[in-house]
């Protein structure tokens, strides 16, 4: 399983925390983004990342809860070891136009859903993305507790893979702990993102560890 570590939610400050996970086993740094209209939250623009993550060396699973995710697509483009750009399916009237712009970078395409959206609404789009992002609590902060009704998505999703030869990996975000980890991995998610499970604990690696 693999694992990435969201850090918006921990017992350290910001600059530690990033530095604990860059050290740690996690195998990405995923980094919430939120402009306060998509979600109430509001914290970094691209500029602020950038800082951020000049000195880290971890690939980054970026996750952009924004309007508008085309604006920021350049931008992300020029920071470095960016692997995954995610955007929400909810958050652009055309996703497709999305998809096509990060694709003419050297990022990889995320698509995010809502835990309300179904799968059905993104299957035309399946084809052009290298990860879905299934979130398991609604977007906007961390420490909210796991929706288990969303698993089903995974396996409709693993279908639609197979039955077509898709590549994308199936990503689960929100809730997800030592217990949670355990029906997501039996659901058959490629990974997981952990945000407090893991920050507000004292062993990065030990609760890393047990979600692997
Ligand atoms: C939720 C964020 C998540 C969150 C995960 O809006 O997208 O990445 O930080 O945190 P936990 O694991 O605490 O739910
Ligand atoms: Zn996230």
């Amino acid at each position: 399983m693999k694992v990435a570590v969201s850090f918006i939610s921990s017992n350290y400050d910001l600059e530690t925390t990033i530095k604990k996970i860059d050290e740690s086993k996690a195998d990405y740094i995923h980094v919430d983004m939120m402009d306060g209209i998509f979600v109430e939250n509001c914290n970094f623009s691209v500029q602020d990342l950038k800082k951020m993550f000049k000195e880290t060396t971890k690939p980054l699973d970026v996750h952009m809860m924004v309007c508008s995710p085309n604006k920021y697509v350049k931008e992300f483009a020029k920071m470095k070891n960016v692997e995954y750009l995610t955007f929400h399916y909810e958050a652009h009237r055309r996703p497709i136009d999305v998809i096509n712009m990060i694709r003419h970078t050297n990022m990889k395409v995320g698509l995010a859903i809502n835990p309300e959206t179904k799968v059905s609404h993104i299957i035309p789009l399946l084809n052009h993305v290298d990860q879905v992002l299934i979130m398991s609590v609604k977007p906007g902060k961390g420490g909210q507790q796991f929706m288990e009704d969303v698993l089903y998505k995974v396996e409709t999703l693993k279908d639609i893979r197979e039955e077509n030869n898709y590549h994308y990996i199936i990503n689960i975000d929100g809730g997800i702990n030592g217990d949670t980890i355990k029906k997501a991995a039996k659901a058959g998610v490629d990974m997981v993102v952990s945000g407090s499970y893991v920050c507000k604990s004292e062993d990065y690696d030990k609760q890393i560890d047990s979600l692997k």
